[in-house]
């Protein structure tokens, strides 16, 4: 795999935003969850480095759980309407206040149908929290009720979104110098 510096064409939100719009993140869910009991839920595996920042802004007693879902894609950086689960909840969410943690809604196709299967065990509430939103790509309706930042249609990555599972580990999120890299 290249070196980052090698295909970054651009940063596109740098760590100290990312660090500053995820505190304000926390804080709106800390407020919106004050007194109620709240379990985020991370899908593997994008929005792991979300996940933990967020988890530690947030300021009210939460659980975290953890699952990962593969979509039978048409290529490999395109989403179609149906995902399997490949790692599901250890934890019953039945009549808990679920919130789903999301790296980036594209087509929104992955969230749509997570949505759809979670809502079938009767959670007492269920939203999304995503960092990145790509609306350009949208094809299916999702409700997204926190969101980090609107980006344009660029493929990024950096801060859990991998280029072919690697650069997740960046703090800061860049647009991928589609020129240079080689894909293997
Ligand atoms: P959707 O089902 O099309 O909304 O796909 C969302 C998933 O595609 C995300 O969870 C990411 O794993 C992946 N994805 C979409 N856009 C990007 C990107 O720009 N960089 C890295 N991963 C992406
Ligand atoms: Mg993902």
């Amino acid at each position: 795999m290249q070196s980052y510096e090698e295909i970054l064409a651009e940063v596109l939100i740098d760590s100290d935003s990312l660090q500053k719009r995820v505190a304000e993140l926390g804080a709106q869910v800390s407020a919106d969850y004050d007194g109620r009991d709240l379990v985020l839920i991370c899908i593997l595996r994008g929005a792991v480095p979300f996940m933990v920042d967020l988890s530690r802004r947030i300021t009210v007693p939460h659980m975290m759980d953890f699952m990962a879902v593969s979509s039978y894609g048409i290529g490999k950086y395109e989403s179609t309407g149906s995902v399997r689960v490949t790692f599901d909840l250890q934890m019953d969410i039945r009549n808990r206040n679920v919130l789903l943690v999301e790296d980036i809604v594209d087509s929104g196709h992955t969230i749509a149908s997570v949505l759809e299967m979670l809502g079938t065990r009767q959670p007492q509430s269920l939203k999304v929290c995503a960092l990145l939103d790509k609306p350009e790509r949208r094809e299916a309706h999702v409700p997204i009720d926190y969101l980090g930042f609107s980006i344009p249609n660029k493929y990024v990555f950096g801060y859990g979104l991998d280029l072919d599972e690697y650069h997740r580990n960046l703090t800061f999120v860049g647009v991928v110098d589609l020129e240079k890299y080689k894909a293997d």
